[in-house]
């Protein structure tokens, strides 16, 4: 019997995944991370970043490398966008090249999944940030730590606490921990920052700090995303930090060893507390290292297809 070819895999958001290979994605990083052989995948791989990005962009290319793919990053500055050329004519000419893996960060929400069908045969894309959409690689780095550190994720209470409407870390991280089995998501935040359209499984919305961090076993704070917003919307640093701020006296009143996560980039001062962040129950660089298995593991699995 012929085999029917199996449709490239991409990677815009983490929708089409169950639960199991969600956890197989995030086994997968935890190993490599403690050492097991990575593939070898003899395919290049572009970075096409219209947003900055520190770690992301970072993060993708090491990992590229640790499995032995050739990394081309394009300076937008320096690319034909500057002289008018369309995403999709961008993407075609990547394409001819022989390019099998765009790493895209854009600001236009939703801009991977409308890419998908136009995509050229043969190029597999990866989401690194879409507008206030989704950010898959980031959440799977958000779960690996976790798993690492032995939460069991079937009775955690998770607070993820800031400017929830604007981020894409948020959506895509509740969503992975909702199919990981996280059964009390607490999402909070200033009133107008919260989502009206996030409806998962255990997720609820708290417009106050103290509550949803009390007895967290998780809190993940988010960036103020003032790029996303208009001026007149911009909080005043100080009376954020004093309402929305994690310190060490409110973290007092998570559970004990509650782990506490943030994306980065920080803004310290306002979001977190420098003595929170650098604190002993800070995971911050942990996610920055497990990152870059994370994005290993996905490179393998979209390999497979
Ligand atoms: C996040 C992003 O770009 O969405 N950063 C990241 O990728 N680690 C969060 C942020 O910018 O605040």
């Amino acid at each position: 019997m012929a085999l029917s070819k199996t449709s490239l895999r991409h990677l815009p958001d983490l929708n089409d995944l169950d639960a199991a290979t969600l956890e197989g994605l995030v086994d997968r990083a935890c190993a490599l991370a403690g050492g097991a052989p990575p593939q070898v995948i003899e395919q290049s791989v572009v970075n096409l970043f219209f947003e900055p990005s520190t770690r992301t962009r970072v993060s993708f290319e090491l990992a590229a490398q640790r499995l032995g793919m050739t990394v081309v990053n394009i300076e937008l500055e320096r690319s034909s966008a500057t002289k008018g050329e369309s995403l999709e004519d961008t993407v075609a000419t990547l394409a001819a090249m022989g390019i099998g893996h765009l790493v895209i960060r854009h600001p236009e929400t939703g801009l991977p999944r409308r890419l998908m069908p136009v995509l050229p045969a043969g190029l597999r894309l990866l989401n690194a940030g879409d507008g206030t959409g989704e950010h898959p690689s980031q959440a799977l780095l958000d779960a690996a730590p976790l798993r690492s550190n032995g939460l069991d994720f079937h009775h955690a209470r998770v607070a993820i606490v800031g400017d929830i409407r604007h981020s894409r870390v948020a959506r895509s991280s509740a969503r992975l921990f909702s199919r990981l089995g996280v059964a009390d998501i607490r999402l909070a935040g200033p009133a107008g920052w919260l989502p009206d359209d996030l409806d998962l499984p255990g997720a609820a919305l708290f417009d106050d700090l103290e509550r949803a961090i009390d007895q967290a076993d998780v809190i993940m704070m988010l960036r103020v995303q003032k790029e996303r917003m208009s001026p007149d919307d911009w909080p005043d640093q100080a009376s954020y930090h004093r309402q929305w701020g994690l310190t060490a006296e409110r973290l007092a009143g998570a559970a004990e060893n509650c782990r506490v996560m943030h994306p980065g980039p920080i803004n310290r001062g306002v979001e977190i507390a420098d003595s929170v962040a650098d604190g002993p129950q800070s995971l911050i660089l942990d996610q920055v290292r497990l990152g870059v298995y994370a994005r290993m593991a996905l490179f393998e699995w979209l390999a497979e297809s």
